[in-house]
């Protein structure tokens, strides 16, 4: 799978750790940075990166990284196309894509460890949104919003 990712300082070291494995494990991985860790970057423009990525369909997904992973969700969702969310749990990170059609990753550094994080990053990479009728419909509404407020 084309994988988008991105980190600022706050997650620069395990987007850097989850970025080595998902190439061992065959991903295409775009890195739209932070490229070298600088503790005075900003988690804004990197989510950018991955959201525009992402809702542009140059990557099938997207993961981002920063200290706890809420800066990283509110600043996706301003991109539109991105659904983007913080999951620190493999419930979340694959209910979210079954249900809600999740397309950005977030995660906190500051939080959760590398071996939690790459099995919630395999469970969001995994799993498929299912298109049931009642999870379309509650996501053609979230687009709606979306639309009637761009
Ligand atoms: C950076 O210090 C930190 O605020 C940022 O990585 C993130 O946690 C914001 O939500």
């Amino acid at each position: 799978m084309r994988v988008a990712i991105g980190a600022d300082h706050g997650g620069y070291d395990l987007k850097e750790e989850l970025s080595a494995l998902l190439h061992a494990e065959g991903h295409e991985v775009v890195d739209v940075g932070a490229h070298t860790m600088d503790s005075s970057d900003d988690y804004p423009d990197f989510a950018a990166g991955v959201a525009t990525t992402v809702a542009s369909k140059d990557a099938e997904r997207g993961i981002m990284v920063c200290g706890s992973g809420v800066g990283a969700s509110v600043a996706s969702n301003k991109v539109k196309g991105a659904r983007a969310s913080v999951c620190h749990d493999t419930y979340s990170a694959h209910q979210g894509v079954e249900h809600d059609d999740l397309n950005v990753l977030c995660l906190g550094a500051r939080i959760i460890g590398i071996e939690l994080a790459r099995e919630i990053v395999n469970a969001f990479l995994s799993a498929q949104f299912t298109g049931e009728e009642r999870h379309q419909r509650r996501l053609g509404k979230v687009l709606d919003i979306e639309a009637a407020n761009g």
